[in-house]
């Protein structure tokens, strides 16, 4: 995987010979995006399964069920993280499956389409959402949700990737995106390499900048969305939705189905992850820490938006519009048909 870490200063490529190594490469965010964080999870299992001694399928499951607890616990809001570790252990646990060396092969394929597909669904969403966009349009963006944060193209960024494909000259305003600044390293990087123009914005000018008439729509991800449309996505996301709401502007979630947790009804009973206080704190200006030393911090790494300031969610088998209740089961049922 890239290490995204060290972007934009650096493109570092590393691997990995354990599925722990792979867990901890995922809490700390060498890998992050949500569908990313799936695939990467599935190559886990994979890797599990290759690297276990067991000489019998029996013990080989047993393995597995290990690694997929290990694999899980890594972060909690991504759904995608259990969904894609869920695909691998129907796999370990087929009961048609009684040769180990088959069982791996099997995984290790399995893996691989969930990458393939995340591709596949990813330009999928990006033709339905730059169907809805016009000639010339600013937009806002929140987090990284491009190919980094995907095993390629992309969910929101990869909406405007298609529109810029399509001739239709977006323009960007980058959320920095505090306090890991996904959006001014990575989102900005990926959008010198496409070529779309762009500029960084703090976090806290999106509301000024909406209030301006001048943005067309705000365009999001998501690591997990409730089954009546309420949105966790990357933390100020819900401030950014209040202002867009608030100005009239419209917002829509770009989202393949396998984020959304139809088993939550809600959106407040979907876990936010609560990071390392450091995250906040360990800012320096000018070589200089910009908070006092002994500061306490708070660090949610999500936020819930709630249904009723979204637009519309685009998924891989179209928009839906609200009511999300009963619109979102329809789009997530015909991806399991
Ligand atoms: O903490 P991160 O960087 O993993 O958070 C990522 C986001 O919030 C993205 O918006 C989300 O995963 C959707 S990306 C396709």
């Amino acid at each position: 995987m890239i290490d995204q870490r060290l972007l934009p200063g650096e493109y570092r490529e590393v691997s990995f010979d354990s599925y722990d190594q792979v867990a901890d490469a995922i809490q700390q965010m060498v890998v992050r995006g949500a569908p990313a964080i799936g695939a990467t999870a599935a190559f886990g299992m994979a890797l599990a399964a290759h690297t276990s001694p067991a000489g019998e399928v029996v013990e080989l499951r047993d393995d597995m069920a290990a690694a997929a607890e290990t694999l899980q616990a890594a972060r909690p809001t991504a759904i995608n993280l259990t969904w894609a570790v869920e695909r691998m252990l129907q796999v370990a646990n087929n009961p048609v499956m009684d040769d180990v060396r088959e069982l791996r092969a099997a995984l290790l394929d399995q893996a691989q389409s969930i990458a393939d597909e995340d591709v596949e669904i990813n330009k999928r969403m990006a033709a339905y959402g730059a169907g809805l966009m016009q000639e010339g349009e600013t937009v806002i963006h929140h987090c990284n949700t491009g190919a980094l944060a995907t095993v390629d193209w992309g969910t929101a960024l990869g909406v405007i990737r298609m529109a810029h494909e399509q001739g239709k000259n977006p323009h960007v305003l980058v959320d920095e995106t505090r306090p890991r600044l996904q959006g001014a390293r990575l989102t900005a990087w990926e959008l010198e390499q496409y070529g779309i123009s762009y500029e960084i914005i703090t976090d806290n000018a999106a509301g000024f900048f909406l209030s301006s008439g001048k943005v067309n729509r705000v365009l999001v991800g998501a690591d997990r969305v409730a089954a009546n449309g309420d949105v966790a996505n990357k933390i100020g996301t819900y401030m950014l939705a209040l202002a867009a709401r608030d100005n009239q502007v419209p917002f829509f979630a770009v989202v393949p189905t396998s984020t959304v947790d139809l088993l939550l009804v809600k959106g407040d009973q979907i876990p936010i992850e609560e990071r390392d206080p450091g995250e906040v704190l360990d800012l320096e200006v000018k070589g200089e820490p910009v908070a006092p030393a002994g500061a306490l911090a708070r660090n949610p790494a999500f936020d819930i938006t709630p249904h009723r300031l979204i637009t519309g969610i685009v998924t891989e088998n179209g928009v839906v519009y609200p009511p999300f209740e009963i619109n979102l089961p329809k789009a997530v049922m015909e991806s399991q048909r």
